[in-house]
């Protein structure tokens, strides 16, 4: 029996995050002219962030961060393979601290980047805020350790996921992909499904949209 796991709104979400990402990954080796997309992709990613932490508090049941499995004894009990259903049909206990990690890196390399100053051609919308030896550490974060940890996560994310389908035999990309998981009928009945309905979407929408509004609103503070 198929039950709904990943909303649309996450699912976009991550869709929209990965090609920002790359994005971001892409223009900022390019630089020079390809900086202005840098910047756009940067605010995208940061709407993107605010969104799902707002979701992470309302959206669908698998999307809240109360219903990740979090802390030492849940992530002992899932490396012995003792994680009850509730904790592994959402992000297993492993995968939600990572998940988190995650944010947090990208939450830190867009932060950092508000705030740098090649100086010469690019600065971060925030940089004239503050000091220009605090916005050299803040650049040297964001060219540096920075990148290297988002980089290195995300092909961790990817490993783990292609690890889950070859050694456990685990698909968690098509749930990513159509939303939902394929479950016995007597662990469907076990597992509450999100809610994924029209109004569920319009909520979602209006949160991107305040979510936005708080970046337009954030970039101009430093002109
Ligand atoms: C720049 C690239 C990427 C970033 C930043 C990223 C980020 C994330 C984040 C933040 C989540 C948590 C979703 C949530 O709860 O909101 C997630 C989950 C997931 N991602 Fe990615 N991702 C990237 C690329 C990919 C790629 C290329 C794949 C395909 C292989 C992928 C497959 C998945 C899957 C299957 C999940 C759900 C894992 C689970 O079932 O617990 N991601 N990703
Ligand atoms: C997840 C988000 C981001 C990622 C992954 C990212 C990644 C990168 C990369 C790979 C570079 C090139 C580093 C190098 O020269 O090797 C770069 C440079 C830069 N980024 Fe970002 N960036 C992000 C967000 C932002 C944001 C939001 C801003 C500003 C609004 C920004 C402003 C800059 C600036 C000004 C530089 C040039 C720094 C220099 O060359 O000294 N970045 N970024």
């Amino acid at each position: 029996m198929k039950v709904r796991i990943w909303d649309l709104p996450t699912r976009l979400f991550h869709w929209l995050l990965a090609a920002a990402v790359l994005g971001l990954f892409v223009s900022g080796k390019v630089g020079g002219n390809a900086m202005v997309w840098h910047f756009r992709f940067g605010y995208a990613v940061l709407a993107l962030l605010l969104f799902r932490v707002l979701w992470g508090l309302v959206g669908g049941r698998w999307s809240r961060f109360s219903s990740f499995s979090l802390g030492p004894a849940a992530i002992w009990a899932y490396l012995r393979g003792r994680a009850g259903l509730l904790q592994t049909v959402g992000h297993n206990p492993l995968g939600s601290l990572s998940v988190l990690a995650l944010l947090a890196l990208l939450g830190a390399q867009v932060g950092s980047g508000l705030f740098a100053d090649d100086e010469i051609f690019n600065a971060g919308p925030l940089a004239p805020l503050v000091a220009s030896e605090t916005s050299q550490r803040l650049t040297a974060w964001h060219t540096g350790p920075g990148e290297l940890l988002v980089m290195g996560w995300i092909a961790l994310h990817v490993a783990a996921i292609l690890f889950h389908r070859l050694h456990a035999g685990r698909n968690l990309l098509g749930p990513m992909l159509r939303g939902d998981k394929e479950l016995a009928p007597e662990e469907a009945r076990q597992v509450p499904a999100s809610a994924d309905t029209p109004a569920t979407r319009a909520l979602a929408l209006l949160l991107l949209a305040a979510s936005a509004g708080a970046v337009m609103w954030l970039v101009r503070l430093g002109s």
